[in-house]
């Protein structure tokens, strides 16, 4: 357990990180002594309407397991249970916070759905979540982020306040924190991510788009590449939204296409492709497309 002194520093320390932003500096003191306590963030709650507008972001409902990496005193997963209906997990490094969040899952009904354990983040199995949220900071959050990208196309992240470098998120939200204690701003950010499906290479099309060829680069949620069918070739720009690929470009119109493990399904299509909706490309093999 760390001592009241050792919590005061740490968070004297991530107060200081909030404020000036000089996370070097500020990060190497805190991981320094978070290797005494195996905290690498201090306990500070995401307040309600943070919590709320955290799991409306992701629109978390009752299919949902919502894992929160740090859980503090259990709000995100209890409110994710007893509002939006979902299942989920806390994982704390500090056992306390731990008890007091099976506690609350009790009070508030919902402990047959929710479950805390005292649990390193990055000792967790992140694949069992649909939708993860993390108030965290921003280098725990890019050691945590080659994982992330790793997990099921369509799983949603949000973190409170910190984002993930050069993995911009989907979308920013800004809700008004009046009495908010770290930081200089009275409010805070809400980034959501969804995991994208990994769709670069080469792929090849099947059945009425036999002979056509999909070749794709692509940076985090963003796509770019060339669509060669019948002697002609388009260029395709667009984002991946977990398995769906679009792409909206002047000469080529719309395109939709679905990705499910080697195969990517043609879902809407303007101009010329418009015949081969329902048809699929399968991911190339070594010898290309024949
Ligand atoms: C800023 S608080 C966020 C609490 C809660 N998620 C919320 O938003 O209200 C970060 C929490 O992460 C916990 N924590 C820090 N390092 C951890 C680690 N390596 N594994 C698990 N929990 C950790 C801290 O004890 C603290 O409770």
């Amino acid at each position: 357990m760390p001592t009241p002194e050792f919590r005061k520093q740490y968070l004297m320390n991530f107060k200081h990180v909030h404020r000036i932003a000089a996370l070097s500096v500020a990060l190497a003191c805190a991981n320094a002594s978070a290797l005494q306590s195996g905290e690498d963030v201090p306990f500070i709650t995401s307040p309600d309407n943070v919590t709320l507008e955290m799991l409306s972001a992701a629109r978390v409902g009752p299919k949902d397991h919502v894992l929160d990496l740090g859980s503090g005193d259990g709000r995100i997963v209890i409110t994710a249970a007893k509002r939006f209906g979902a299942s989920g997990m806390g994982v704390e490094i500090v056992p306390d916070l731990v008890e007091r969040s099976n506690r609350s899952a009790k009070d508030a009904g919902v402990a047959d759905r929710v479950s805390f354990r005292v649990q390193d983040l990055f000792k967790t199995d992140l694949a069992q979540a649909t939708v993860i949220t993390m108030y965290l900071l921003q280098e725990v959050n890019l050691q945590l982020r080659p994982a992330i990208l790793g997990l099921k196309p369509g799983t949603r992240v949000v973190s409170h306040d910190w984002d993930m470098g050069d993995w911009a998120p989907d979308r920013t939200t800004v809700v008004a924190v009046p009495d908010k204690k770290v930081g200089l701003e009275k409010s805070s950010k809400i980034h959501l991510w969804t995991v994208p499906a990994k769709v670069a290479g080469l792929w090849c099309g099947a059945g009425l788009l036999r002979g056509a060829s999909l070749e794709l680069a692509q940076k985090f949620q963003r796509f770019e590449g060339t669509l060669r069918h019948r002697n002609r070739a388009r260029e395709l720009k667009g984002t991946v939204e977990g398995s769906t690929l679009r792409s909206v470009t002047e000469k080529a119109g719309e395109l939709v296409l679905e990705v499910s493990g080697s195969q990517m399904r043609l879902v809407a299509a303007g101009g010329p492709l418009t015949l081969a909706q329902g048809q699929s490309f399968t991911r190339a093999g070594p010898e290309g497309c024949r």
